[in-house]
């Protein structure tokens, strides 16, 4: 298993481009089930889990190919139906397919995700609400045995807004018969983008970025020929690298708007941050000031940041209190961040983070793919060198970090 071993106390300058969104590209490369034909889906980052779906998509028949930053993928033909364990397992977002699958070929075998790291993370609505459509599904043996001769339309209303649920639900709408009302919809811009996608597809599809999304079933979808949005939590996580290392950085290809809560919570801490269209210049103060966050659904502060927040947080001037609303189990990070001499005391869902002088580095283990970000946040400010070890869960979600930090004078280097 490779590490990464970074050496602390570097202020961080010069400037990045961010890379295509991952929770973006992955429901995109499900939504290419729908059509058949060649897709070509470009601005995609080159990531471990782009490449896990890719082997899925092939697994159901699909051709795929990811190269320069585009994924072509032919899909004339289906010749599997099931998303084996081996697969979802190592990706949970694997249960994209189950929508499109059923819209396609009218039944889909998929395994249960199981949990994660970071929770329980059930799939109940998902399920659920494909059932208002029309569906017929059974678990067994840890698969979810899904049939439908004819999805259609219904007024589905989600008890959370879930992303991923929105997504599944949205694309086996699009090829159901008559009109579906998802309410209590998520209104992340991933959600957003699946949704644009869609439509560029020939998809009728109202209100995406609302609560209330409405979509009115078509026959036929034309392939994929769309460009995902830049990754707003790696963005996040740039800002939060230059805030901890009172740095001075240009961050260029990004979307600020999809970053309010997150950019107005830094501007809080501290952090002096100018927009200029597609690129932020972020400046970090000598010291953070403490402030409170509690994660909340877009628009809310984004769990995914939560975090590699509570990193800049240990080092702030003050006591933080942060409160995580959407994962009962998101604070794995904890433990490693005391590692480094964090001083954060845990109560429930809010972890109570008193701010000291500074971190020091030492040996730590990443747990989940944004634990092992805010790792890397901490050890950019911490006195000393920190080796982050099971990095593979930072190759999910971030392109070449290494190499973008590197190139704003971080000193990290990765161990074979
Ligand atoms: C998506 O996960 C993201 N993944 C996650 O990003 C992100 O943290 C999460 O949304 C919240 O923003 C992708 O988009 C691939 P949810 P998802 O369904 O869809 C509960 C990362 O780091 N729930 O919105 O799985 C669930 O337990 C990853 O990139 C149900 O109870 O999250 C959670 O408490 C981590 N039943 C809450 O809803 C369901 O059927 C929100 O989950 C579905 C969800």
């Amino acid at each position: 298993m490779d590490k990464i071993e970074i050496t602390g106390g570097i202020r961080l300058h010069g400037e990045v481009t961010i890379s295509g969104a991952k929770n973006a590209v992955l429901p995109i490369m499900t939504a290419a089930i729908l059509s058949s034909g060649e897709n070509i889906i470009k601005n995609v980052p080159n990531l471990r889990d782009v490449m896990t779906m890719g082997k899925l998509l092939a697994h159901l028949g699909f051709g795929f190919h990811l190269e320069d930053n585009q994924v072509l993928l032919q899909t004339q033909k289906v010749t599997s139906i099931e998303a084996p364990y081996d697969f979802v397992k190592t990706m949970r977002a694997s249960v994209l397919v189950l929508g499109p699958l059923l819209a396609r070929s009218g039944k889909a075998r998929v395994s249960l995700p199981g949990g994660c790291a970071i929770g329980a993370r059930p799939i109940n609505l998902h399920i659920k609400g494909l059932e208002k459509m029309g569906a017929k599904i059974t678990l067994s043996e840890g698969y979810i045995e899904a049939t439908a001769k004819q999805l259609k339309g219904a007024a589905i209303y989600f008890d959370i807004p879930t992303v991923t649920g929105t997504e599944n639900l949205m694309m086996a709408a699009a090829l159901a018969k008559g009109t579906t009302l998802i309410e209590n919809a998520a209104c992340e811009p991933e959600v957003v983008d699946l949704a644009n996608a869609l439509i560029s597809m020939g998809a009728d599809i109202q209100g995406a970025g609302t609560s209330i999304i409405k979509i009115t079933g078509v026959n036929k979808l034309r392939p994929l020929d769309y460009t995902v949005i830049p990754d707003r939590i790696e963005t996040a996580t740039f800002i939060a690298a230059a805030a901890i290392t009172h740095g001075d950085i240009k961050i260029n290809k990004c979307r600020p708007e999809h970053l309010e809560a997150v950019i107005n919570k830094m501007k809080e801490a501290g952090v002096k941050i100018t927009q200029k269209n597609d690129k932020l210049i972020i400046k970090g103060p000598e010291r953070l000031s403490s402030i409170d966050i509690k994660t909340m659904p877009h628009p809310g502060f984004p769990t995914d940041m939560q975090a590699q927040f509570m990193a800049m947080m240990a080092i702030a001037d003050g006591t933080s209190l942060i409160t995580e609303n959407i994962f009962e189990n998101r604070f794995m990070h904890i433990a490693e961040l005391k590692r480094m001499g964090a001083d954060l005391q845990v109560e429930g869902s809010t972890a109570t983070v008193k701010g000291v002088k500074t971190l020091t580095g030492a040996p730590v283990m990443a747990t989940d793919l944004r634990a092992s970000a805010s790792l890397v946040v901490a050890a950019l400010a911490a006195q000393g060198i920190t080796v982050i070890d099971r990095v593979y869960h930072l190759d999910r979600g971030y392109e070449r970090i290494e190499n973008k930090l590197s190139l704003l004078g971080a000193k990290i280097r990765r161990i074979k």
